[in-house]
C-alpha cells in the first residue's frame, strides 16, 4: 500500500502533531515493561554484587541476589529474566562439563528465581563459551569449531536447564542442527512446554565486547567467531536461518545485535510473522551509558527512543540491560 497525501493545504501533516492528545491518538507503537527480557549475570558466592566496568549500572550477582532481582522484575512488570553465568576459571575446561552440571550457576539461579518469583519466566543461554577454556561457543578440535559434537553437548545443557525449571531456552551458539536436536530431546524427556527462543540471526559483532568482559570470556577467547556467527554484510542469510530454526521447532526467534540490525528485524517479522525479539547487546548499552555519563546525550531519552525503535521495526520484545531502568521510567 502506497501512502497517499492530499496536496497542501488540504493536507497539513503537522495537524496530528499539534498537542500531546493528538499525538497520543495517532501513535502507532507502544513500549511497556512487558516487552522486556532482562539479562542478568550470576557469579559464585553469597549476598554479593560486583560492577561490570564496561557496562555502568550492570552488576554480577550471587544466586541469592539474582532471586532478589527476580522479585524486583516482578514488581516492575518485567515478564522474563535471562541468566548468564560468570564461571570461575576452575570450571572452564576443554570438555566443558560444567555446562550441563545440574548444579552449575545457571541451574542454581533458575531454581532460586522459580522459588522467589514464580511468575517470572526464566530464560537461559545455551552455548559453551562460559565453560570453554578457549572462549568459543563450541568444542575446538585442531583449530576448528566442530559442529556435531558441540550439538550433542548443547542438548545435554538444554536438558539440564529444562530439568532445573527453565521456561525458555536460548541457544546462542549458531551451530547447525541444534534447534531440531534440542527440540526432539525435550519432547523425548517430557518437556513439552519448554520454549526455544533461537538466536537465529546472530552476527559476528564487535558490539559483544563488554558482555565478554562481564562473563570473563574476553581474555579466554582465541581468534574470532566468524566461522559460526553471521557476516554483518549479509541479509538474505538471516531469513534462511530463521526459516530453518522455525522449521526445526523454535517457538520464537531473535536478531542480534539490535539497533545496527533493525532492517533484519523488519524483514524477519514481515516474512514469517513469528514472535520476534531483538537483543540490544552490551556494546549498544555501553555506548548510550558512556555518552550519557559524559553529558553528551540525554541518557533516559535515548534509552527509551532506542527501545521504541525495536517496536517500530516489528519486534515483539527486547532483551535489554536497560529493562529495570526503562520499566521504572515507563511506570
Ligand atoms: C555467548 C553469548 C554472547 C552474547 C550472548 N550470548 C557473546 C558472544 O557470542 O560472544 C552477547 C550479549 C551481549 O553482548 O550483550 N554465546
Amino acid at each position: 500500500m502506497k501512502p497517499t497525501v492530499a496536496p497542501f493545504p488540504a493536507a497539513r501533516l503537522r495537524r496530528t502533531r499539534k498537542s500531546p492528545a493528538l499525538r497520543a491518538l495517532v501513535r502507532q507503537n507502544a513500549l511497556s515493561a512487558e516487552d522486556f527480557i532482562w539479562p542478568v549475570f550470576v557469579m559464585a558466592g553469597k549476598d554479593a554484587e560486583e560492577p561490570v566496568a564496561s557496562m555502568p549500572g550492570v552488576v554480577r550477582r550471587t544466586v541469592d541476589r539474582v532471586a532478589l532481582a527476580a522479585r524486583e522484575a516482578q514488581a516492575l512488570g518485567i515478564p522474563a529474566i535471562c541468566i548468564f553465568p560468570y564461571t570461575d576459571a576452575a570450571n572452564r575446561t576443554e570438555d566443558c562439563a560444567e555446562a550441563w552440571s545440574p548444579d552449575n550457576l545457571t541451574n542454581q539461579a533458575i531454581r532460586a528465581i522459580k522459588d522467589a518469583a514464580p511468575d517470572i519466566a526464566v530464560m537461559t543461554d545455551i552455548a559453551l563459551d562460559p565453560y570453554n577454556i578457549n572462549g568459543h561457543d563450541g568444542f575446538v578440535v585442531d583449530g576448528e569449531i566442530v559442529n556435531d559434537r558441540t550439538v550433542d553437548a548443547l542438548v545435554k545443557m538444554a536438558l539440564a536447564q529444562a530439568d532445573a525449571g527453565a521456561d525458555i531456552l536460548g541457544p546462542s551458539d549458531m551451530m547447525d542442527g541444534r534447534i531440531g536436536a534440542i527440540r526432539s530431546a525435550l519432547e523425548g524427556d517430557g518437556h513439552h512446554s519448554v520454549s526455544i527462543l533461537s538466536y537465529a540471526a546472530k552476527y559476528a559483532s564487535a558490539f559483544y565486547g563488554p558482555f565478554r568482559d562481564a562473563v570473563g570470556a574476553s581474555a579466554a577467547l582465541t581468534g574470532d567467531k566468524n566461522t559460526y556467527q553471521m557476516d554483518p554484510a549479509n541479509s538474505d542469510e538471516a531469513l534462511r536461518l530463521v526459516q530453518r530454526d522455525l522449521a526445526e521447532g523454535a517457538d520464537m526467534v531473535m536478531v542480534k545485535p539490535g539497533m545496527p540490525y533493525l532492517d533484519i528485524c523488519r524483514r524477519v517479522k514481515d516474512t514469517f510473522g513469528a514472535p520476534t525479539f531483538a537483543y540490544q547487546v552490551s556494546g549498544e548499552y555501553a555506548m548510550i551509558r558512556a555518552a550519557a555519563a559524559n553529558g553528551w546525550l540525554n541518557g533516559d531519552a535515548v534509552m527509551l527512543e532506542s527501545l521504541m525503535a525495536f517496536k517500530r521495526a516489528g519486534c515483539d520484545g527486547i532483551l535489554t540491560y536497560f529493562a529495570p531502568a526503562a520499566a521504572r521510567l515507563l511506570g
